[in-house]
């Protein structure tokens, strides 16, 4: 089934210039980008994103993190897009990530792991909600 999903190529990325290297292994796994765009998010936008996250010890660090440097977000579209991109980044923790992953590739530690993609339709939906309109998502 298409579906789409939402990523974030996060801080450590841009900083890297990684941006183009990343949407490489994106599009080779099938995954087209209907929608990207660079912003730097402000503290109540990470912090609305992740609020889920907010009881955890790293919240704090997690959001200064995602507002240290620009972002850029995306819609993703493809078969069974939310389950294949998370596929395509790996393990959180890019320790424990597979060979060929985004994560093994370029990301530097669990905070900092290059990348973010929905966990489930519903939250992609939130997601891409949270950023793009619409009209901002041209397949
Ligand atoms: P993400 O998919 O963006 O969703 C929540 C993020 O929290 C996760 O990726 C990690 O980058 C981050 N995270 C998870 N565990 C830790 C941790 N122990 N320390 C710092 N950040 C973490």
């Amino acid at each position: 089934m298409t579906e789409h999903t939402f990523s974030i190529l996060k801080p450590d990325a841009t900083r890297r210039n990684l941006t183009g290297a990343v949407n490489a292994v994106i599009e080779a796994a099938g995954l087209r980008i209907v929608a990207q765009k660079r912003i730097h998010m402000t503290t109540a936008q990470a912090g609305k994103f992740y609020e889920v996250h907010s009881e955890r010890p790293f919240f704090g660090e997690l959001v200064e993190f995602m507002t240290s440097g620009p972002v850029v977000v995306q819609v993703l579209e493809g078969e069974n897009a939310v389950a294949r991109y998370r596929e395509v980044m790996g393990a959180t923790n890019p320790a424990n990530a597979d060979e060929g992953t985004i994560r093994k590739l370029f990301a530097e530690s669990v905070g900092e792991n290059t990348v973010h993609g929905s966990d489930s339709q519903d939250n992609a939906a939130l997601e891409i909600a949270q950023f793009f309109s619409g009209l901002e998502i041209v397949g």
